[in-house]
């Protein structure tokens, strides 16, 4: 039987999350005190040691990322809650049970880096996390804990291209959320020009225990390429629609029946779309495969933010993929030609195909729409947008084809 492991998640529940002296009690910032006795170089190499891969999307290895950081006067850290990807709630679970480990976090990337100044940013349907977090930054600033590094909420409002770090940092800037020609890349060149470090929440949270505990620890946990675990947060047609924290190398198949308890209703499961909107679709000869980053890869599919999203065999395959590049359509910035065009044709051709009125031309069309858009486009959004399409195209072809003319 598959259980969880709990790095993250570890005070959920077991302390008050809105009060400092409980996550103190707990051990909370004995971490942060190790490394201020520490080598702000020895603490990056122990966690690039620990290969703690980011846990907002891309998977790269924390560590390396902030190795990369040059010698500057004035540094950032920016903790990335944006969790706008539908069917996400990982990231604001972790920081409703336990803000102050996030806190903890961002500082000790603070005092590798050589930053005192962190933000937070807050995806805008969150005012009342935005209120905790405040909350908490004011208990730990009065406790002393947070020493000379100073952390700050911004809010965003509601773009779901914004979550996408460089659009992040010129929301912050205050100007319109849309993404930057990479390179340079925010570590050597982000917020006001300066070196800024932008990871997500998920990622702080780990460094903490890491800290504690050692980067053997860590990386002795779940696949030997993604080690550690992973919060997922389970939706659709599953009994147990919660958050769980497991192994990264727990299955697809253990996560759906035995943490999720299997198909509502007694029927029989059709797919699962991990990673949010843009993830893949995975059908059920799949199921074995680990969650981690890289087998998912190996499938076509993304582990992405950890939203599971299950479907049974009454759902309609395509009406959901053309549901998907509605939200697309709606959320690309405009920014690039490959993402605004691409994703507004993607969702004229889904239309068509749901309605009954496609040719197997219009497939044709679509996939090579698809292959230019994943090539061309300025950010992932445009990049990852036509994910759900290929890989429903690639296992579910049958019901595309079903509504052709
Ligand atoms: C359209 C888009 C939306 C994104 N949304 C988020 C988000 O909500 N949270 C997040 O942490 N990363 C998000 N990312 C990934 C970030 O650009 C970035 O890779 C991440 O914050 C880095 O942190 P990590 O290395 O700890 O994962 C998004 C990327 C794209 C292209």
């Amino acid at each position: 039987m598959a259980e969880e492991v709990r790095i993250v998640l570890r005070n959920a529940d077991k302390i008050d999350p809105n009060n400092v002296d409980d996550y103190i009690n707990a051990g909370g910032y004995q971490a942060l005190e190790k490394v201020r006795g520490m080598d702000p170089k020895a603490v990056i190499e122990e966690v690039k040691k620990a290969n703690v891969r980011g846990r907002g999307g891309a998977g790269f290895n924390a560590g390396l990322k902030w190795s990369f950081v040059p010698p500057a006067d004035v540094k950032y850290v920016v903790c990335n809650l944006d969790e706008g990807e539908p069917g996400t709630y990982k990231d604001r679970t972790i920081v409703q049970k336990d803000p102050q480990t996030v806190l903890e976090g961002m500082a000790i990337c603070g005092h590798a880096i050589g930053s005192k100044q962190g933000y937070i940013y807050c995806r805008g349907e969150y005012p009342y996390v935005v209120e905790q977090l405040n909350q908490a930054i004011d208990q730990a600033k009065a406790k002393g804990v947070l020493g000379d590094f100073d952390i700050e909420v911004r809010m965003g409002a509601g773009a779901y291209v914004c979550g996408e770090e460089t659009a992040l940092i010129e929301s912050i800037e205050g100007h319109r959320g849309e993404p930057r020609f990479k390179p340079p890349f925010p570590g050597v060149e982000g917020l006001w020009a300066k070196p800024t470090v932008v990871n997500n929440v998920e990622t702080f949270a780990n460094l903490p225990e890491i800290i504690n505990k050692g980067a053997d620890w860590f990386a002795s946990i779940g696949a030997p390429n993604y080690p550690g675990t992973k919060v997922l947060t389970l939706t659709g047609d599953v009994v147990n629609r919660v958050p769980i924290e497991v192994p990264t190398n727990t299955t697809i198949r253990e996560v759906i029946y035995e943490f999720g308890g299997g198909i509502r209703n007694g029927r029989k499961f059709k797919a699962v779309q991990i990673g949010g909107t843009s993830g893949g679709f995975i059908p059920e000869s799949l199921l074995d495969t680990p969650i981690d980053f890289d087998s998912m890869s190996s499938i076509g599919a993304t582990l992405g933010t950890g939203a599971v999203f299950i479907m049974d065999d009454t759902r309609d395959i395509v009406d959901i993929v053309t549901r998907i590049s509605k939200f697309f359509e709606h959320e690309s910035c405009g920014k690039c030609n490959p993402c605004r065009e691409g994703t507004f044709r993607c969702y004229e051709i889904m239309k068509k195909i749901n309605r009954g009125a496609a040719s197997a031309k219009d497939i044709d069309n679509i996939v090579l729409l698809a292959r230019v858009m994943q090539k061309a486009a300025l950010c992932g959004l445009g990049q990852a947008a036509p994910g759900p399409i290929m890989t429903t195209l690639q296992h579910f072809r049958h019901e595309y084809e079903r509504k052709l003319v």
